[in-house]
């Protein structure tokens, strides 16, 4: 029988995230840039739309080569975006409104500002050497192993002090951190301790597969690091104890690799490593279905999500990051199959491998298969996690370079600089957006007068979403169909179902689909609509769509006591 406590205990199963860039969001002083106090003045805002927790990108001291993930102080914040005092008052707010907050934790690389790094680089056998991964001898061509293409030829640089090339999966201005030594990972556990004593909810763990991969453990014979995994495991053993108390806190992990090799970053069966992780493979299959208008695709990467985990692995749903869109884990005529259909031109791409868009300007601002899509995202099995912007359908800004065209200042007015800052428009440390999705036509203040706009669209998701756990918690089928374009999946947990409809295609139809372990007459309540309708006797039914149309179908149960 569902117990409704439960969602209260493993909360993360059916929040609702929001991604922040602090750079980015409101500035309240004035100054050009967007800063703690900022957010703080915005919970309200956040906590109405029912987001239950918000993920804070880096706000540490950085050189900001790579938008403040490369930091130079851990335990810091950026004087730009306010102080500790300001951090703690964000966090106290965020928790008296229900809100939780995770933060971004790198474990993987350091700035090269780092004083670790520079100490490290003083001589071969400063106490610090270690802490990085080097080499003595030249790697040769390491170019296809570069995550930014554009910017690197390779992922080990000559240091000329001492003659020695270090690791660096990202840019060379972010070498990469050895975790293999005890040294280091006792460091990260400290740093996490304080956060922790800070009081967040948990962290966002970057980069996850790089910082644990066989090259970056060099050190392994000498230190015993037997089994990478280890690391992942001393990490969450760590935050289970340091978190006890407040709540259970999480580690949600980026680790873009298919679903077979994400059950080892949950810790298989056992549940010990990251608590949730990225849907990073449906994501893409998602698009590709959007791209076919055919939810074969999607249904595939469902029905492929790995069985048999415990009910504290969660998975993370995302349409839109703060990164490209990255198609690298689709075959490659499927990659150009989506990068032709939502970026056909060449400044709509990063790095070949992605795109530096939006959604609305991905989909030609149609709000049909807009808000289908956020449906979605709402009700593919795990926790949605927003990036933001979303919430209102901003755009991007293609004049901004690289993929800081997705981080433009929020659009909270038409007001000047989009209500964002009352600097300078010369002054601002990011441009705001122009276009058809800029301030002028999509922001926040008119959309809450709006009862047709996206905010209420998301607003209503997410409160639908937040009462049915059965969607965050349950176990997925998906139902057959003849209607090719249309997904029919259902959720289960416990004793409690959700049937739902998705057309990705643009014109009206009619969806046949048969549920063979319920009861004829089993009614089917739409929790977002006066349609409903029930079985027949063949346990069947015959449901019409809208073009882009989605239903959320009940399955109405005597026992359940929610209202319907
Ligand atoms: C992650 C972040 C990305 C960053 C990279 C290196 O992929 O999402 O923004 O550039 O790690 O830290």
């Amino acid at each position: 029988m569902m117990r409704i406590t439960e969602t209260a205990d493993l909360w993360y199963n059916n929040a609702v995230i929001y991604c922040i860039d602090v750079e980015t969001y409101l500035d309240s002083t004035g100054s050009g840039t967007g800063d703690l106090h900022g957010i703080t003045q915005r919970i309200d805002y956040l906590a109405e739309i029912g987001v239950t927790c918000l993920w804070l990108m880096p706000f540490y001291p950085s050189p900001r080569r790579d938008n403040g993930y490369d930091i130079s102080d851990m335990y810091g914040v950026d004087s730009r975006y306010g102080d500790h005092g300001d951090f703690v008052e964000l966090i106290r707010v965020a928790h008296d409104r229900g809100v939780r907050v995770i933060i971004d934790l790198v474990i993987n690389h350091t700035s090269d500002q780092h004083p670790w790094f520079k100490a490290a680089r003083r001589s071969t056998d400063n106490p610090y050497r270690d802490y990085y991964v080097w080499r003595a001898d030249d790697p040769g061509d390491t170019s296809d192993q570069a995550m930014f293409p554009d910017e690197e030829d390779g992922i080990w640089t000559l240091d000329e002090r001492t003659g020695q090339w270090y690791l660096h999966h990202f840019l060379h201005t972010q070498p990469d951190l050895n975790t293999a030594n005890p040294q280091v990972r006792d460091e990260i556990a400290k740093l996490m301790g304080f956060w922790l004593q800070l009081g967040v909810d948990g962290f966002r763990v970057d980069a996850v597969p790089f910082a644990i991969n066989q090259r970056t453990l060099v050190g392994m014979d000498e230190h015993e690091f037997e089994e990478p995994h280890d690391y992942l495991r001393e990490l969450r053993g760590f935050l289970q104890r340091r978190a006890s108390g407040q709540g259970s806190a999480i580690m949600l992990g980026e680790v873009n690799l298919p679903h077979e090799e994400q059950v080892a970053f949950f810790g298989g069966e056992n549940s010990d490593q990251l608590t949730m992780q990225f849907d990073f493979f449906t994501n893409q299959r998602l698009f590709l279905a959007l791209a076919r208008n055919d939810a074969a695709p999607l249904a595939e990467a469902l029905r492929s999500r790995p069985t048999g985990l415990r009910i504290e692995s969660q998975y993370a749903n995302f349409l839109r990051n703060h990164d490209e869109l990255t198609v690298d884990l689709l075959d490659e005529d499927e990659q150009d199959e989506v990068l032709d259909a939502f970026g056909p031109e060449e400044d709509m791409r990063f790095a070949g491998r992605g795109l530096r868009r939006r959604l609305p300007g991905m989909f030609n601002g149609d709000p049909r298969k807009l808000k289908m899509a956020y449906s979605l995202l709402f009700t593919l099995p795990g926790t949605p996690v927003m990036f933001y912007g979303e919430e209102i359908g901003m755009g991007e800004n293609l004049d901004v370079p690289g993929r800081e065209a997705v981080r433009t200042p929020m659009q909270w007015s038409s007001g000047k600089n989009a209500g964002f800052s009352t600097a300078k428009p010369s002054q601002l440390s990011r441009a705001v957006t122009h276009g058809p999705f800029g301030p002028e036509h999509v922001n926040a203040a008119q959309a809450r007068r709006d009862q047709s706009s996206m905010l209420h669209h998301i607003t209503r998701l997410a409160k639908r979403y937040r009462e049915s756990p059965e969607l965050g918690w349950g176990d997925v089928t998906v139902i057959d169909t003849e209607v090719p374009q249309v997904l029919v999946h259902m959720t289960t947990w416990e004793n409690r179902s959700m049937v739902l409809l998705h057309n990705l295609g643009s014109e009206p139809t009619i969806v046949p689909f048969a549920l063979e372990d319920l009861e004829p007459g089993t009614p089917l309540v739409d929790l977002l609509s006066e349609e409903s309708c029930e079985l027949d006797e063949d346990r069947m039914t015959r449901m019409p769509m809208d073009g882009y149309g989605y239903r959320w179908l009940r399955v109405a149960n005597e026992d359940d006591h929610r209202l319907l």
